[in-house]
Parts: C-alpha cells; structure tokens; sequence
C-alpha cells in the first residue's frame, strides 16, 4: 500500500487524473471502476479538461461502485444522475460501456450476479477509484460482523444516512438501501485508488493507516491485502496521521 499525501484538495485530484489518465494511454481499452461523492468530483473535472485536450475515453469499460435501491435512475441523486451530470455527459465515453447498478431492478439477485459476470465478462476492474466514508466504508460495504463478498443489497447505516442526507431535501428522502460491489468485487480490481479529502476524513484515516489490521469495523483496511493500493489523501485528511 502506497500513501501519498498532497498539499490540497486540487493536487490530490490532478495526480488522481493522471493516474487515470496513465491507465488509459497504455491501454486504450481500459476496465475503470468509478466512485460517486464529493471527493472525487475534483478527478473529474480534471478528466474532462484532459478529454478537451484530446484524451480519448472511446474505448474503455466503466463500472460503478454502487447505486441507491429504489431511487429512479432520473432523480437528481441518483448515482447514475451524478455520474453522466458530472463526467459522463462531458467525455467521449461509450454508453454501451457503461455500467451503473440498477437502482429499479425487481430482481436483485439476478441482477447482482449479471453485473459481476459482466465485470468479469469485460476482463476484470484495471483501476477502481474508491472514496472513504466516514465509518470506513468503501462502496456501500458497512461496517458489519460480516460482509458479503459479490455484488449485492445492502442496508445503508444511520451515519451513511446522516453523511448522504446533505445532497437531499430532508433526510427522510436518503434511501435506506443500496445496491454496492462487495468487498470481494472491489479486491479483485487490479489496481486500487483511494482518495480522502478534508479534515471530515482525518479520524478514519488515522483509524485505518496508524497499524496494518483488517477488520470489518473498518471495511476499507481489508485493502491492505491488495498488492496494488494508492492511497491518495490532502494534508487535511491526513491531519491525524502527521500528529
Ligand atoms: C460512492 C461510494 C461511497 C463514497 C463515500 C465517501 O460511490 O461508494 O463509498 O465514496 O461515502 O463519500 P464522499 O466522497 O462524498 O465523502
């Protein structure tokens, strides 16, 4: 596991771009796992200037971490909203190549099993981007006695509530569900980014990196049995460790 700490918010994201952008020059038809939040906005803005500089996103496959259960694909926070309004829509990405989990399937299960078929069927994750909640979740796998390791349903925690009702009118309005890559979805992943911003973030990173433990009440340290992890944080969220 490699931790790299930037300056700020905007140095965190550029190297998280051309992380990216390295990813797909050497391999034009790259399999991308994208994050939704606000952290990674800032990676995105930078992907699409380097779109308006001639990076060409035309042949790669993207997947997404997870998505809201019961939340209409056109609402405004829905994830698949967030991810054409802030990087789909701006880059020459293929839709037929993208691939969002289905927040309105009636069938979960089979549903869950398609997309990791699908994830396999496209040769595997070459570089999933992953953002950090607060508990220490990565995608929507909660901290929990146990974890389910595909694709799969899951109940969202009253802290992921609490953090996710900024984005809705009232918190009543957060779904209470989502559909998320388990933990054994995202460790397959060739290569891993994690990237955590702000002083918000500074307690589960020190919680996380201060020795190298795996445990579910932290599902984010499962990473530090992956070979290939960047771990990119901004002086803020890195506040804790530097103490
Ligand atoms: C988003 C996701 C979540 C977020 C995490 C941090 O697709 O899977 O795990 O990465 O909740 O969210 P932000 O970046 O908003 O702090």
């Amino acid at each position: 596991m490699r931790i790299h700490i930037f300056e700020s918010y905007e140095e965190l994201s550029k190297k998280a771009a051309e992380i990216i952008k390295s990813q797909i020059v050497l391999k034009n038809d790259s399999v991308i796992g994208f994050a939704t939040g606000s952290t990674p906005l800032g990676t995105y803005k930078e992907l699409i200037n380097m779109y308006k500089e001639g990076l060409d996103f035309s042949d790669i496959t993207t997947f997404n971490l997870d998505e809201y259960y019961g939340l209409p694909a056109s609402d405004v926070n829905s994830y698949r909203y967030f991810m054409y309004n802030n990087l789909f829509d701006h880059i020459n990405v293929d839709r037929k190549k993208v691939h969002i989990p289905d927040g309105e399937t009636n069938d979960v299960e089979k549903f869950c099993k398609d997309y990791e078929q699908s994830i396999q069927n496209a040769g595997g994750i070459d570089l999933q981007i992953l953002g950090i909640g607060k508990n220490g979740h990565i995608g929507f796998n909660e901290p929990d006695d146990n974890m389910d390791v595909p694709t799969h349903l899951t109940g969202l925690t009253e802290d992921t509530i609490n953090a996710n009702s900024r984005f809705f009118d009232s918190i009543d309005q957060v779904p209470k569900q989502a559909i998320t890559m388990g933990l054994g979805t995202i460790m397959k992943s060739k290569r891993i980014l994690l990237l955590a911003s702000g002083t918000d973030k500074a307690e589960i990173i020190e919680r996380m990196l201060k020795q190298p433990v795996v445990t579910t009440n932290i599902p984010a340290s499962f990473l530090f049995l992956h070979n290939n992890v960047d771990i990119l944080v901004d002086e803020k969220a890195a506040s804790e460790l530097e103490k």
